[in-house]
């Protein structure tokens, strides 16, 4: 059978934090799913199309190895997509107690909804104070985000792309 996981976000923009999660599911799993959801508590800088474009080029960019499907789902369950597409498991990153709070309960009704499995994996240091909250918020206030970002949202942010 083949293993199959979803990473779901909102990638508003992707960050160095995402790439990191993205790369090590590929590990795990025979196919990796990245999935541009719809969190209605954000407000989106970029349309969900325009995310799903920059992941694909940073994730061609960066060059990992494994199978990757980028998609977009913005208007019904996780749960539903995840039988739709025959996956078994959502990968979530977690940066800490507040993430991890954050996600248990999600993961508790993805199993009861789709029987999907939740797989943690503890974010790298180096990215754990990444978030793309923050990185939306120093762009909008006319700040750096190049450190935080793949080289692909800084082009496009340019109109390069
Ligand atoms: O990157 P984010 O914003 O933290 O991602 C959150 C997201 C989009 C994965 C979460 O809000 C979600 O799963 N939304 C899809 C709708 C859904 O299935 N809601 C029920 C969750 S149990």
């Amino acid at each position: 059978m083949k293993r199959i996981a979803v990473v779901p976000g909102s990638f508003d923009p992707v960050t160095h934090g995402h790439l990191d999660v993205i790369e090590r599911a590929a590990k795990l799993f025979d196919e990796v799913r990245v999935l541009v959801m719809h969190n209605p508590s954000k407000k989106a800088l970029f349309s969900a199309a325009d995310r799903a474009t920059l992941l694909r080029e940073a994730i061609d960019a960066e060059g990992f190895p494994g199978d990757f499907v980028i998609d977009v789902f913005t208007d019904g369950l996780l749960a539903d997509y995840c039988t739709r597409v025959g996956a078994q498991v959502l990968v979530k990153g977690v940066r800490s107690q507040v993430d991890l709070s954050y996600e248990t309960p999600m993961a508790y009704f993805n199993r009861n909804l789709a029987g999907v499995e939740t797989v943690f994996v503890v974010s790298d240091p180096a990215h754990a104070l990444i978030s793309s909250t923050l990185v939306r918020e120093v762009y909008s206030l006319g700040g750096d985000i190049s450190p935080y970002v793949p080289a692909v949202v800084i082009a496009h942010l340019k109109g390069q792309l």
